[in-house]
């Protein structure tokens, strides 16, 4: 349970700063019904190990499985909703002066928060690019049983970073140069487990940055958080946002 001082804290330091980044991970979306990156895998894709189909080798070794598990994941996303954690982060844009959120997650459930000032640093599942050129697709309708084919003849994937691969260098640069200018950096439901997204946090704490983290658990971004909310972001973050604001942020 949060201490209504330990919501202050966290509140005093967002009031006075003037340069915010957010970093958010699976955790953010898990009270939308969403299971975590490091969740246990269930149903049919039990037996599958993301860190297998989530590879550029486990995408070209079977095609229609890896296309199937995302197709699984995209209509997972279409059917849920942001929850109160992601319309507090969107609440929280409008009052800070310089505010940019990086998530990792790609479910886009930010956007349809309304967070306008974001990057998906591993890219989105709600968009497609072709395996070979990375040429960009229009919207592929639901239920394909595998990767339909770019206009070039390359099969065409999700738009997201797989293991092994390099992030979007923009909005990889753009996240640390935030982190570099922050005065606060808040982290989110992520564990720290996967570079270089972990790195954000300890990049702006080195140039001085005060680290806030929301997580029901302990993770290895703890050992450097000032403020350590312990519980649900969908139920800390409206009410950090109300502690700053005084107001209600939608839910
Ligand atoms: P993980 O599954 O590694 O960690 C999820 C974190 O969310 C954990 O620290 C949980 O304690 C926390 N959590 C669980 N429920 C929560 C809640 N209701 N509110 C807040 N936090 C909660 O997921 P990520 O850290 O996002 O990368 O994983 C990072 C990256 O690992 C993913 O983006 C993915 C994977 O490799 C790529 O796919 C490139």
């Amino acid at each position: 349970m949060v201490s209504a001082e330990d919501l202050k804290r966290a509140a005093d330091l967002l009031r006075n700063a003037k340069n915010v980044v957010v970093l958010t991970g699976a955790g953010v979306s898990k009270e939308s019904g969403i299971p975590t990156f490091r969740d246990a895998q269930t149903g049919i894709w039990e037996k599958y190990n993301p860190e297998e189909l989530a590879t550029p080798e486990g995408f070209m070794n079977d095609p229609p499985l890896v296309w199937k598990w995302y197709e699984w994941r995209r209509k997972l996303v279409k059917d849920v909703e942001p929850n109160p954690g992601h319309y507090a982060l969107a609440a929280l844009e409008k009052v800070v002066a310089n505010f940019l959120l990086v998530t990792q997650n790609v479910d886009g459930l930010h956007r349809r928060a309304g967070s306008a000032r974001l990057v998906e640093i591993h890219g989105s599942i709600l968009r497609h690019k072709c395996f070979e050129r990375g040429h960009a697709q229009e919207p592929i309708e639901f239920g394909l049983e595998e990767p339909p084919r770019c206009h070039c003849g390359s099969l065409v994937r999700p738009d997201v970073v797989w293991f092994g691969e390099s992030l979007p260098p923009a909005d990889l640069n753009s996240a640390i140069d935030a982190a570099e200018a922050a005065d606060v950096i808040v982290v989110i439901g992520t564990s720290g487990l996967v570079q270089p997204a972990a790195s954000i946090p300890f990049i702006g704490k080195r140039r001085g940055a005060r680290i806030i983290e929301v997580n029901p658990n302990a993770t290895e971004i703890t050992v450097i958080a000032d403020v350590f909310l312990e519980g649900a972001s969908g139920a800390v973050l409206p009410k950090l946002v109300e502690e700053l604001t005084g107001a209600e942020s939608a839910s």
